[in-house]
């Protein structure tokens, strides 16, 4: 694998544009405005590589669509984590064979995640002869030229090869909403967790600059956005690779102290590098949501070491007690994988006793999928399938306990939150936790911080009234 981060040029850039350009032209010659349909699997990381998609289309002079029916450009943007979403993607890929038959034009790329993984995208290049473009993560800012390339020549366009990843700044963006945005502080993964597939399809950890991060969150803020969510997939690295003496709290802390009435929050912190300093910067500043997303994986030592995680549970347990400590009303979450080669029924105990010792507010679990090309896919796992859905079923069937036992205790209390939407005749809202609280009141609330008082609670949510 090339090791080498390319840090792609202005110059280059401006080449893309110059390409949005003539893609706007062919179009306007052609007395058609073209509409685009992004559609995207996964996590946040992706939800942010569509909105920077969308944002060179828009440049490109196309309009946005939410269905790929008529689409005259169709984007699907992968998840490799496990083998349930790739199923979804091929068959949904499958699916488009029918789409592009009542529409000839139409253009079809995939991208992200599954891109990187070499047999994936020979897959797809093979067996899928309706797509046009693939194109790995790495190359996403180099979507203008490529879909220009389709265009032009009818062929198909293939950005694929294998690299350690860019980092490209001033790519458009077309945020989604206007009130909560994701911004991305690093990129890649170096840690190599023996079961997970996002080192190799997103190459090494690189970090960007602070300054720029910190004016994007200032342009964010200042044009009204309430809520920031700063993406990574180890955040608490941020900054290793720079090597200016800048970790993740410090620039928490900067971008913590710009001025207005706003909410940061970040995921994911792997406990590997979380600190005390993080803790208490969190605690030191109004504006950072005392909200913490802290996947432990497994309770159990035996396991958390072949999965190559580089904490045990004392140290998880500790890391737990100093984040209470510093804020005692710490929202903490997690990621927990039941089934992982070789767990048995033992192991799996040492998970739930750690889900009833810290009391998670909420957690995403998750059934080991092999993913191939990683070590955790090699070891022998002689559990069944059966047993692993128990140990799952056994696991939520905890977890939800535990969630509603906390969401009880809100009962009563008053809480400040951000209303971002509407639920049937609810306003639907959010803790500085992150907890979902409806509550009844009028539209124009949506967009504003306000006060509520919570008078019922459910396993996955809050009910209130406006104070
Ligand atoms: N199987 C199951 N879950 C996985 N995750 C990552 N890789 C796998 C896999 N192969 C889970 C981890 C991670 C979350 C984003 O997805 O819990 O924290
Ligand atoms: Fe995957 Fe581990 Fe990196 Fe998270 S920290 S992306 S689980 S390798």
């Amino acid at each position: 694998m090339n090791q080498k981060t390319t840090v792609i040029s202005k110059e280059a850039l401006r080449e893309q544009q110059e390409i949005c350009q003539k893609i706007r032209e062919y179009w306007n010659a052609r007395g058609i405005t073209p509409v685009a349909f992004v559609d995207t699997y996964g996590c946040q990381q992706n939800e942010a590589d569509s909105e920077r998609i969308r944002g060179m289309l828009e440049d490109a002079g196309y309009g946005l669509t939410n269905t790929e029916e008529g689409a005259d450009v169709i984007v699907i943007n992968t998840c490799a984590i496990r083998e349930h979403a790739e199923q979804r993607v091929f068959g949904n890929v499958g699916a488009l064979v029918h789409t592009k038959r009542r529409h000839p034009g139409q253009k079809i790329f995939v991208c992200g995640c599954m891109m990187g993984q070499p047999e994936i995208a020979g897959k797809m290049k093979n067996s899928y002869h309706h797509v046009d473009g693939l194109f790995s993560t790495h190359h996403l800012w180099e979507f203008p030229s490529l879909l220009y390339k389709a265009l032009m020549t009818n062929k198909r366009v293939f950005a694929t090869e294998d690299s350690a990843g860019s980092i490209v700044e001033g790519i458009p963006v077309s945020r989604s909403n206007g009130l909560k945005a994701w911004v991305s502080v690093m990129y890649g993964c170096n840690n190599f967790c023996s079961y997970c597939i996002v080192p190799y399809v997103r190459g090494r950890e690189r970090s960007r600059m602070p300054e720029d991060v910190i004016a994007e969150c200032r342009e964010l803020i200042e044009a009204g956005y309430k809520e920031i969510t700063l993406l990574g997939q180890n955040v608490n690295s941020y900054g290793k690779d720079l090597e200016i003496g800048v970790d993740f709290s410090d620039l928490l802390a900067q971008i913590a102290e710009i001025p207005g009435d706003y909410l940061i929050r970040f995921m994911t912190s792997h406990p590997r590098d979380a600190s005390k300093k993080l803790f208490d910067t969190m605690a030191k500043y109004p504006t950072i949501a005392k909200q913490l997303h802290l996947p432990f994986q497994s309770g159990n030592d035996r396991i958390l070491k072949e999965m190559n995680r580089h904490y045990d549970s004392a140290k998880y347990l500790e890391l737990v007690r100093q984040a209470r400590e510093a804020m005692p009303d710490l929202v903490l979450t997690s990621d927990v994988i039941v089934g992982f080669p070789g767990e048995t029924e033992e192991e799996f105990e040492d998970t739930i006793k750690m889900i009833e010792t810290v009391g998670y507010d909420a957690l995403f679990t998750f059934i080991y999928s092999p993913r191939p090309g990683t070590p955790a896919a090699k070891m022998p796992d002689p559990t069944t399938k059966q047993e692993k859905n128990r140990r799952f079923d056994r696991l939520c069937d905890t977890q939800n306990r535990i969630s509603s036992e906390r969401h009880r205790a809100y009962v009563g209390k008053s809480y400040r939150v951000l209303v971002d939407g509407k639920d049937g005749d609810q306003l639907t809202s959010r803790t500085e936790g992150g907890r979902l609280v409806r509550f009844a009141g009028s539209d124009e609330l949506i967009g504003q911080f306000c006060t509520v008082r919570i008078t019922e609670s459910t396993t996955w949510s809050l009910i209130g009234a406006l104070e």
